[in-house]
C-alpha cells in the first residue's frame, strides 16, 4: 500500500485495510455510493475527512468476465498505483487534480484487484450535469480550457478526457479525475485527441442549445486553451 499522510482512523481494526472497506465507514461514518460512475465509487468520511473510495472495475468486453480483476505484471504497473503517482506528481505542481491518500492491491493469482482513495473535491459537480441544467457561460469555457491547457503543459495524456470526468465547483473552478491510464508524455497528436474525446462528449450531452451556441463554446474553450499553452511552461519540481 502506499502512503496514507492523513492517519488511518482508529476504528481500522486492520490499520491499512480497513479504510477500503466502504462498510466500515458506514458503520462508523458516512459511506455513499458516487452514483455517476461505474457504480465502484464510494464517498467516505467522518468529520475530520472527506475522501472518494474507487475499486477499479474493468470497462467494455472483458468486464463480464473479468469484473474487477487486472492481469498481474508487477507492483509497478498496479494501475491504482500509477494513478496515485500521477496524482501525487501533479496535485504537488499546482495542478487541479484531487490530492491522493493512499492505494493498494490485493493479488491472487495471475490477477489482482486493487483500489484508489483521494481527497473528494468539495462542492463540485461533473461538468455533464453542470451543462446540462442551464447555459454555460463563455467564462465556464474558456476556464476549461485554461485548465486543459494546463494539464498538457504538464505533458500529461488524459486516457478519458469526458465531461464525467471534469467537476466543476461553486466559483466555477475546474478540476479532473479518473486517471486511470493517463500517463506523462512528450508532446504529440494526443492532446488532440484529449480535445476532440471532450468535443464528443460534450456535443453527446447537449452541452448547448444550440449547435450555434455550442460552436461558440467550444471556440472560446481553443481560444484560451491555445492563449494558456503559450505561456511560460511550468517551473520543474
Ligand atoms: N475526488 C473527487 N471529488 C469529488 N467527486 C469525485 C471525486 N472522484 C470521483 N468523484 C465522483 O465519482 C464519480 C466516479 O468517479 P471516477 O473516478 O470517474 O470513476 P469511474 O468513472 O471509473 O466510475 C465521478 O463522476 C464524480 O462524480
Ligand atoms: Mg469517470
Amino acid at each position: 500500500m502506499l502512503a496514507a499522510e492523513e492517519g488511518a482512523p482508529e476504528w481500522a481494526a486492520t490499520p491499512a485495510d480497513a479504510i477500503f472497506d466502504p462498510q466500515q465507514w458506514s458503520r462508523h461514518a458516512a459511506a455513499v455510493p458516487a452514483e455517476r460512475g461505474r457504480g465502484a465509487t464510494w464517498f467516505v468520511g467522518d468529520d475530520a475527512r472527506a475522501w472518494v473510495l474507487r475499486h477499479y472495475c474493468r470497462g467494455g468486453f472483458v468486464a463480464r468476465f473479468l469484473v474487477d480483476r487486472y492481469l498481474w505484471t508487477g507492483e509497478d504497473r498496479v494501475r491504482a498505483f500509477a494513478e496515485w503517482r500521477l496524482l501525487e506528481r501533479l496535485w504537488r505542481r499546482g495542478v487541479p487534480v484531487p490530492r491522493p491518500i493512499a492505494a493498494r492491491y490485493r493479488r491472487r493469482g495471475p490477477f489482482y484487484r486493487c483500489d484508489l482513495i483521494t481527497v473528494r473535491i468539495e462542492d463540485a459537480r461533473p461538468l455533464s450535469e453542470r451543462l446540462t441544467d442551464g447555459v454555460a457561460p463563455p467564462a465556464l469555457w474558456s476556464a476549461l480550457g485554461a485548465a486543459i491547457a494546463r494539464l498538457h503543459r504538464e505533458g500529461v495524456d488524459h486516457a478519458d478526457l469526458n465531461a464525467h470526468n471534469v467537476l466543476v465547483d461553486g466559483g466555477g473552478r475546474i478540476s479532473f479525475i479518473d486517471f486511470d491510464r493517463g500517463r506523462v508524455r512528450a508532446d504529440g497528436r494526443w492532446t488532440m485527441r484529449n480535445l476532440r474525446r471532450l468535443r464528443r462528449s460534450l456535443s453527446k450531452i447537449g452541452a448547448a442549445r444550440s449547435v450555434r451556441e455550442f460552436d461558440a463554446g467550444w471556440r472560446e474553450l481553443l481560444r484560451a486553451y491555445a492563449a494558456a499553452r503559450a505561456a511560460a511552461p511550468p517551473p520543474d519540481g
